[in-house]
This record gives C-alpha cells, sequence and structure tokens, in this order.
C-alpha cells in the first residue's frame, strides 16, 4: 500500500494569516500530483517531485522564497534519505540554483554524498544546473527588517508499493543567521529513513539536531517500537527542553505520524485519509 506525507513547515504562517488558505491550497495540489506519481512510479521520483514543486512555490521557505542569512546570501540546504539502501544525501548551503532537492539526488548516485557550500554550486553547475535567483520581493522585505522567523523547511516521506520508503526535506533556513549556519535538514537528524520508517523534520535546527530527532525515532521503530510511541517519546524529550520543532513520519504498514513539541504553534502538513486529502494546523 502507497502513502505520502507532505509538510510546508512548522510554523511557517509567522503571524502571515492571509496565507493559510494559499498553503493548504499548495499542498493539497502538491499531494495529489505527487500521489499520482506514487502511484505509477517509485518513492524516490515521488519525494524528487513534491519536493522540486514545494521549493518552486515562493510561499515555502526553501527553493524560490528561501529566506537570505544575515549577509543578504540566501543558501539552500536539502537532503534526501532511501530507506532501502541505507543512503543518505545532500547539499548544505548551496547557491543559486531552483531546485536543491535536485542536488541531493544527483548525489545519492556519487561516492561522497554530501557537499557544502562554493563546492556544492560548482557540483550543481557541473551537472548542468543553471544559475538561478531564488530571492522574492516578500523575503527581500522580511531581510530589511532583519526578520528570523525561526521556522520554516518543507519535507516529504513516501511509501512505494515495492515497500521503499524515502525522506527528502529542503530549506532556506531560519532567516538572518549567522552566514553559513548549517541546519538539521542536510543531517540525520533531519531527513532519516529506512526499510521500517521515514522522518522530515521542521523547526528550530539546532534542536533537532541536539535531539537527532529524525534518526532516533527511525531507530526505535527498528528495534520494535511502533512509530506513533517513537514520536511521542522523541516529541516529549523534545518537551523537557521547551523545544520548538516538528516532524512527520510513516511506517513500513503505511501508518502515517505527526509529531510538534508543546512550544510549537502549527505545523502544516497534507496525507490522505479515507481517500481524502487532509491538510492540517496541528
Ligand atoms: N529546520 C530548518 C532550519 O533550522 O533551518
Amino acid at each position: 500500500m502507497e502513502q505520502l506525507i507532505i509538510h510546508g513547515g512548522a510554523g511557517s504562517l509567522e503571524g502571515k494569516i492571509e496565507h493559510a488558505q494559499a498553503m493548504h491550497d499548495s499542498l493539497c495540489k502538491i499531494w495529489e500530483e505527487s500521489f499520482d506519481i506514487l502511484q505509477k512510479g517509485t518513492a524516490e521520483e515521488t519525494v524528487c517531485h513534491a519536493i522540486r514543486m514545494l521549493e518552486d512555490d515562493p510561499i515555502f521557505n526553501a527553493g524560490t522564497g528561501s529566506k537570505l542569512q544575515a549577509d543578504g546570501q540566501v543558501r539552500m540546504s536539502s537532503a534526501l534519505m532511501d530507506g532501502t539502501n541505507n543512503r543518505f544525501s545532500g547539499v548544505i548551503n548551496v547557491q543559486n540554483i531552483r531546485n536543491p532537492i535536485e542536488a541531493a539526488a544527483l548525489l545519492s548516485k556519487e561516492e561522497n554524498t554530501v557537499l557544502s557550500g562554493a563546492q556544492a554550486t560548482e557540483f550543481c553547475r557541473k551537472n548542468g544546473m543553471d544559475d538561478y535567483n531564488p530571492v522574492t520581493q516578500e523575503r527581500l522585505e522580511d531581510y530589511k527588517k532583519r526578520c528570523s522567523g525561526k521556522h520554516g523547511t518543507v519535507g516529504t516521506v513516501a511509501l512505494d508499493n515495492e515497500g521503499h520508503i524515502f525522506a527528502g526535506t529542503s530549506t532556506g533556513g531560519i532567516g538572518y543567521e549567522i552566514p553559513g549556519r548549517v541546519s538539521d535538514c542536510p543531517t540525520v537528524a533531519g531527513t532519516y529513513a529506512s526499510t521500517k520508517a521515514g522522518v522530515s523534520c521542521t523547526g528550530i535546527g539546532e534542536q533537532i539536531t541536539q535531539q537527532a530527532a529524525a534518526a532516533k525515532i527511525v531507530t526505535r521503530v527498528e528495534d520494535g517500537m511502533p512509530l506513533h510511541e517513537a514520536v511521542t517519546l522523541t516529541m516529549s524529550e523534545s518537551n523537557k527542553f521547551s523545544y520548538l520543532y516538528g516532524l512527520i513520519s510513516l511506517d513500513s504498514e503505511g501508518h502515517v505520524e505527526v509529531g510538534k513539541t508543546e512550544a510549537l504553534d502549527e505545523v502544516f502538513y497534507a496525507f490522505h485519509d479515507n481517500n481524502r486529502i487532509r491538510t492540517f494546523f496541528a
């Protein structure tokens, strides 16, 4: 049985309530189109497709519409995890490309699977990815006001009918951070999968990394804990530190689970439930 869950970021409204409907509509459209791909194709194709669409929608903080770091530059990160082959790949602080998830997918075929900074950008150029400016007027205005939103990120986890699980995450960071900051997204704390489960996180990257959240949940499921319990336990451990983040996950039986810490207002996500797409403001 195929299963697909996508997210458009924890706390991504940041008070802009007028964006709620647009986010809902966008998540529904992306979920539907991506689920069509999952029914005919693989979890890998589906995750890459969904994240490309999320990156291309400027309402989300990834790809086009990424936040600017404190020096006025956009640096994006993205990761892809193949749960069957235990293969993690990603780019850290890549610049001037349209779809960081495509770079992560290309790197999954290389011996060295994670690249950062200028060398990551150079790798993209060598592989035919065109120069592209992801800055939008709205993000530029936020930058001028020195907005550090602390939130954003997009992610997808898919299970295909061959039983393969892929997880992917992409982010423009938190905004106005120290140039070169590394978020959780291109680490196994933010994006992880195995044959049993997959997780994509969103929220404050440092806190997600400190909790090793995605890898911890997947390991707990590997060790026999049901997904629901693994997510609940990990969230309660994070609540002890008042951490602020959320996540989407699924297991090999097609159960989906969304987690968020008590400090987080909302996670925007979508999944299939009794033939309906549900988007939530968790
Ligand atoms: N989770 C995204 C970030 O911290 O940049």
